[in-house]
């Protein structure tokens, strides 16, 4: 493979403003990402630490492999969404690490984040955890400290088939699945959060703070008028020696902790993947990303000038450059593992989708991951693009994405919408991990399109009734907060909230982000396609 030339110039009026805008961006980013890290009241942690329990962080970091690397799954996650955005990371701190040596998901709840319950969007959070486990085949480490359902919204947390429910169900599909499931109760486990530990392989349960039980003291009270204390109810003695729900029992977090790492170090040796080659970094700065992109999107750049600076000595070996050249296709080595990069260069014509489908079923065929660097403002529509057959070469594009069985990785670098979205594979197309860059926007459209598809709606309403159409100066009051909301809700701030995607990351660091999930996903499913229509 050939190095990519560059035409960057570092010194350009664009260059400097979209490095000082992303820049910016990144402040914000490392500041939302330690008030979500630190933002704990004074009262809280002090009840926390007389309790002699170690915070959730704290935990993670005793738990794993000193020096090890830790990739952060929602960081983000309800980011100002519940009691004044104080409901930071949907109550669990989560992410990928390496406990004795095995590659695993870690979830711990953050019993400073209103005792630890379970918010929508922490429902959200841990089926997405338990999804990257299924995957992956990641063994799953659960350290619970919960009050469970957050019960003011208890309706919508508790029965549909993306609700708390499918927490347990999804642990007994992982349990037969043959997915390693180990908890520590180093606080509460109340209500349907008592089967998290029930649920799992092996339980160390800490004597004090850690209780189980279906129903708490209150509960119970109310119920049969038994006055009975939490201990009593589900403390150690009643679960290591009574009941056998635990199966170890710990005289301390720290304790519980080091039990946890022997579990782990007993688990079997995983197949994970290993990279082809020895890793190197690109010859160009990665964080001369920060001056290609536009915190617009729809300031065009030559997608080739990032890929240079994601990929292994910059080497690129592009297929088919000059078919199709909307969308650049090729092959790189990420941190040393062999990729299939698809990466947006303007709109999809139906020569891009056909290039994509068939580079899809190369990299399908060859066992090849594939990355999508995503910044695409849809399908090019029109008579002659339909005629064309713009949709069916969409159809095709969809279909090898969407039945592709090798891992795929999305990052979204730019603009993301309308069907795009889904066929550079957003978050519907099943990739193992999707991750956005502070400068992402997501949405069907922009907001001034979908403002002007509604004022020409309700014109050829009118025109049916015999009216006149909108006056100029009240298309504005229409106009205004279509494109106020999607400003609002396109951004990459927003999108993380709602866990669209993994996280928001540095775009310098795309690469080593890219090389850590690599190295987790193997393929698991055999190859083969659905029916293209040709
Ligand atoms: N739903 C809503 N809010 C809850 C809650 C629940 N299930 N459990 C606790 N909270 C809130 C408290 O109101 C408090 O809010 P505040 O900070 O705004 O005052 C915060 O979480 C911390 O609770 P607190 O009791 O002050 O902390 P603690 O460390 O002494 O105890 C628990 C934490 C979780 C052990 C305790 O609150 C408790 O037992 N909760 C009820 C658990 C339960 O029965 N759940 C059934 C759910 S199905």
């Amino acid at each position: 493979m050939l190095p990519l030339p560059t035409a960057v110039d570092p010194s350009s009026p664009t260059f400097v403003a979209n490095a000082a805008a992303m820049r910016l961006q990144l402040d914000r980013l490392r500041e939302e990402l330690r008030v979500a890290a630190e933002d704990r009241s004074a009262r809280a942690l002090s009840r926390h630490k007389e309790q002699g329990k170690l915070t959730a962080s704290e935990r993670i970091q005793k738990l794993l492999d000193p020096g090890s690397p830790f990739l952060e799954i929602g960081a983000l996650t309800a980011r100002g969404m519940y009691d004044d955005g104080k409901v930071h990371k949907a109550g669990t701190l989560a992410g990928i690490g390496v406990v004795s040596g095995r590659t695993v998901m870690v979830s711990a709840s953050d019993a400073m984040v209103k005792g630890g319950t379970i918010y929508p969007m922490g429902v959200k959070k841990a089926l997405r955890l338990q999804q990257i486990s299924m995957e992956n085949r990641l063994p799953f480490i659960s350290l619970v400290d919960s009050g469970g359902a957050y019960l003011p919204l208890q309706s919508e947390v508790f029965p549909d088939v993306d609700d708390g429910g499918r927490i347990f169900y999804n642990q007994a599909w992982m349990s037969r699945m043959g997915i390693p499931q180990l908890t520590a109760v180093m606080g509460l486990c109340t209500a349907g959060a008592a089967y998290i530990p029930a649920m799992s392989d092996e339980v160390v349960q800490v004597r004090g703070t850690g209780a189980i039980f279906l129903g708490g003291p209150p509960l119970v009270k109310a119920a049969t008028g038994e006055d009975v204390t939490s201990e009593e109810l589900g403390g150690v003695e009643v679960h290591c020696g009574l009941s056998g729900v635990s199966d170890y029992l710990a005289e301390n977090d720290d304790e519980a902790l080091e039990m946890l790492r022997r579990m782990a170090d007993k688990l079997p040796a995983q197949g994970l993947p290993r990279p082809q080659r020895a890793p190197r970094p690109p010859l160009y700065d990665p964080q001369e990303i920060y001056g290609i992109v536009s915190p617009r999107p729809s300031q065009p750049y030559d997608v080739r000038e990032v890929i240079a600076r994601v990929v292994d000595g910059s080497e690129f070996e592009e297929f088919r450059a000059s078919f199709g050249s909307t969308l650049v296709t090729g092959w790189a080595y990420i941190h040393g593992y062999l990729v299939g990069i698809l990466a947006n260069n303007g709109v999809l014509f139906s020569e891009s989708a056909q290039k994509a489908t068939h580079f899809i079923q190369l990299c399908d065929k060859r066992g090849i991951p594939l990355v999508f660097l995503q910044n695409i403002s849809g399908f090019m529509i029109g008579r002659d693009y339909e005629r064309a057959g713009i949709t069916k070469h969409g159809q095709q594009m969809v279909t090898a994405v969407a039945t592709a069985t090798v891992p795929k990785f999305t990052c979204i670098i730019g603009g993301s919408f309308g069907a795009g979205n889904y066929a550079m594979c957003g978050r519907a197309y099943g990739p193992r991990f999707l991750w956005s860059w502070p400068n992402a926007q997501i949405g069907v459209m922009g907001g001034e399109q979908a403002a002007n598809v509604l004022i020409s709606v309700q014109n050829a309403q009118r025109l049916r009734a015999g009216e006149p159409p909108i006056p100029v100066e009240e298309e504005e009051m229409i106009r205004e907060p279509i494109v106020e909301n999607s400003l609002r809700e396109g951004d990459a701030w927003y999108s993380t909230a709602q866990l669209w995607d993994d996280g928001i990351i540095d775009p310098a660091k795309t690469r080593d982000v890219l090389g850590l999930c690599l190295g987790v996903a193997g393929r698991t499913e055999q190859p083969g396609f659905g029916i293209f229509r040709t």
